[in-house]
């Protein structure tokens, strides 16, 4: 069956091929989900306080809502002290300051525009001096400007790479030429399962998200030696601000499609951002964790 959508997975009505399917094999109801089962045998949520990020600081982008909202969340439970980068003040910032406080630890909330090349580095500039150095680095702003590729406005595949691509390599040259002198760090890239594979209706948007995955392997092998470790997360569909805007119809189908038989949680995708950041993950770098519920298998 071949599917068509326009941001990650968001099914279309242009009929353009997007992303071939697996067929999918009868869901499993009689057992609960894995991390109940997890959380049943060890007494503890994944993403809960344990103390995973204690001591280390994090640059998150994209902080305000989704999926940034959850890791900035997820990280300050872990302990960690996070600067959180979003457009402008956030409905959500006193929720992260009151998980810092009840942590014994930090959030402070900074705003530039990820597409603003001067106003984003002098920003990024200002918040490393200012903490010290990060031990953390998550670039996860982005956005969509969705077309079919021969109507697309230059100015929509300009911004979509200027703020999901450029803006991922501007703060890592900053943030990442300090980790190499501190000799650790580790830097999460939000990638797409259409960064993989490609969709429909979403040439700039693939176009940026396959552009992070090779950009964050070469960061890799260029900084691995100094201690710094590069990696990205390719979410599938996930519930945030822009999937809830689909018509249920859409999200029925989609979900119908999924191995796992739904969307994902932004709290999933946390999740994965956690590993990646802690020391669990130290042996880790250069890879694409696939958080998409069977997606892309
Ligand atoms: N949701 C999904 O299904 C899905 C799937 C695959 C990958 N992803 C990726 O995951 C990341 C987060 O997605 P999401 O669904 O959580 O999106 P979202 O709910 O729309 O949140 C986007 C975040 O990026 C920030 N942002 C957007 N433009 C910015 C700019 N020019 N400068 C600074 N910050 C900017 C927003 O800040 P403001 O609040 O200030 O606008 C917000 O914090 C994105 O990179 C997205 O491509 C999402």
């Amino acid at each position: 069956m071949l599917v068509c959508c326009n941001r990650d997975f968001r099914p279309c009505v242009t009929g353009f091929p997007g992303f071939r399917l697996s067929p999918s094999l009868p869901m499993a109801t009689a057992s609960p989900p894995l991390q109940s089962r997890v959380g049943f045998l060890l007494n503890l949520t994944v993403g809960e306080n344990m103390d995973l990020l204690k001591g280390k600081k994090a640059l998150v982008t994209g902080s305000s809502r989704g999926i940034g909202f959850e890791i900035a969340k997820a990280f300050l439970a872990n302990g960690a002290e996070v600067w959180g980068m979003c457009t402008h003040e956030s409905k959500n910032k006193a929720l992260l300051e009151q998980t810092a406080s009840e942590n014994g630890t930090a959030f402070h909330e900074f705003y530039a525009d990820a597409g603003n090349a001067d106003v984003l580095t002098a920003a990024v500039k200002e918040v490393l001096a200012a903490s010290g150095g990060f031990d953390v680095l998550v670039n996860n702003a982005g956005i969509t400007r969705d077309g079919l590729s021969f109507r697309m406005k230059k100015e929509d595949w300009d911004s979509v790479l200027a703020v999901n691509l450029t803006s991922a390599f501007l703060v890592c040259q900053i943030v990442s030429n300090d980790m190499i002198h501190k000799k650790s760090g580790s830097i999460i890239n939000m990638s797409s399962i259409v960064g993989l594979h490609g969709n429909g209706g979403q040439v700039n948007y693939s176009a940026s998200k396959g552009g992070l995955i090779a950009f964050s392997k070469s960061l890799a092998k260029e900084v691995g030696g100094r201690g710094v470790r590069v990696n990205c997360i390719a979410p599938g569909f996930i519930e945030t601000d822009m999937t809830s805007v689909l018509k249920e119809e859409y999200r029925k189908a989609m979900e119908a499609t999924i191995p796992l038989k739904r969307a994902g949680k932004a709290e999933e995708v946390a999740n994965a951002a956690l590993f990646l950041a802690s020391d669990l993950s130290v042996y880790v770098t250069g890879q694409v964790i696939g958080v998409d519920g069977g997606m892309g298998c």
